[in-house]
């Protein structure tokens, strides 16, 4: 029997959603994943991504096993978005594979990490997105922190010993919605350099930070055009709202097209004996979306629509909170954040009681996905707030 498996813990995003079900309160709220939800509250299918799929359809395709990297044209398409103008300049030398979204993305980063990079300490941002500690603990790495912010120096803190592996999100930093401005991102690549660091770049918000795909690869192109050994993470679940789909790609900068061969070798390999090959549709739909010119601007302007409601609902619980309700705290940081989310500094007993009194849902750590946000449920949230930050 299995008398000796403990019952383990909720999830901490995935587990507010189940309890959120669970409940049948009508004004219920949920601020707990990171999914968009348009302005009446229902999830939103991107119509440049339906265009696909009933194109897609008419083309009869097959479901073959794809190689175990994956759709060619989707990785080549989606890398290519990634590191932008950098990208002639290093294809020889980038591995990649089409993953199981940005998750799927760590997951072979981590396991390469722990089976071939000499250092097995990964320092992440405290605090990062939960889930990160998961992925990399079950590949045997040791999980160190770095302080993301330095109160004293108002500058990014990050202090780790030579040669550690740096787990860095590439833009709309989850949860805080902070990013480091460019000359921060300039800081950061100096001290990389200087230590020996390597660089694992989490890219899951493209385009959420600031409406438009090129200028989120500040941070991407940086570290490659000035060849950092590095992985980055894509995903495209939240841009193309391909959540369930699965959707990502992992890539590798290698030293040369050479070591690029050795390194390819060793990832089929790795992901023959996890998965065997990834899923076939999400990658087609992403690949036929970023390979056509209209349907690709056509998505960039829905993308633009959905980071810019998330930016209207940010200002709206602000201004209900400070102008309607005269809260004594300041809540400017809920406009100064970018990307889905909001880390708002309620404590987890505030948190508590906004799930108990109020019915309103989110992460311990105080987090709130902005995209949860609507004109009918912004009032009553910022009530709820008021309510528990006013005495
Ligand atoms: C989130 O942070 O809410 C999302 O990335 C969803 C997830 O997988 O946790």
């Amino acid at each position: 029997g299995w008398g000796n498996v403990p019952m383990g813990p909720p999830d901490p995003i995935f587990g507010i959603s189940e309890a959120f079900k669970k409940d049948d309160f009508p004004k219920k709220i949920n601020l707990g994943v990171g999914a968009y939800r348009d302005d009446t509250g229902k999830p939103y299918i991107l119509p440049s991504v339906q265009t696909a799929e009933v194109e897609l359809l008419k083309q009869d395709l097959d479901k073959e096993y794809l190689p175990m990297t994956g759709d060619a044209g989707f990785r080549t398409e989606a890398t290519r978005m990634a590191y932008g103008d950098v990208y002639d300049s290093i294809r020889d030398r980038l591995v990649s594979a089409q993953s199981v979204s940005g998750t799927g993305a760590l997951l072979l980063s981590s396991r390469f990490l722990s089976k071939y990079y000499p250092s097995k300490d990964i320092y992440v941002s405290n605090p990062t997105w939960g889930n990160h500690k998961n992925v990399f603990s079950n590949a045997g790495l040791n999980i160190k922190e770095y302080r993301y912010y330095n109160p004293v120096t108002k500058g990014l803190d990050i202090e780790a010993p030579n040669d550690s592996i740096v787990l860095l999100h590439a833009c709309a930093h989850n949860p805080t919605g902070v990013d480091p401005t460019h000359a921060q991102w300039n800081d950061i690549l100096r001290v990389v350099r200087e230590k020996g660091h390597f660089v694992l770049l989490d890219m899951a918000y493209q385009g959420f930070a600031s409406g438009d795909f090129a200028r989120d690869t500040y941070a991407t192109q940086l570290f490659a055009s000035n060849n950092i050994p590095m992985f980055l993470c894509q995903s495209f679940a939240k841009n193309m709202g391909l959540y369930g789909e699965r959707v990502g790609c992992f890539s590798a900068l290698t030293a040369s097209p050479e070591e690029a061969a050795r390194f390819e070798s060793q990832l089929k390999i790795l992901v023959r004996a996890s998965y065997s090959n990834p899923p076939v549709h999400g990658a087609r739909i992403a690949n036929f979306i970023l390979k056509n010119k209209n349907l690709r601007s056509q998505w960039a302007n829905e993308v633009k629509g959905m980071a810019g409601r998330i930016i209207s609902m940010r200002q709206a619980l602000r201004t209900i909170l400070e102008n309607d309700l005269n809260s004594k705290h300041s809540w400017k940081h809920i406009t100064d954040q970018i990307g889905m989310f909001c880390y708002t500094g309620l404590n987890p007993e505030q948190v508590a009681t906004l799930s108990k009194d109020w019915h309103i849902y989110l992460t311990k750590n105080g987090r709130i996905s902005i995209a949860g946000i609507n004109s009918s449920n912004v009032r009553y949230l910022a009530e709820a707030i008021h309510s528990v930050t006013s005495h």
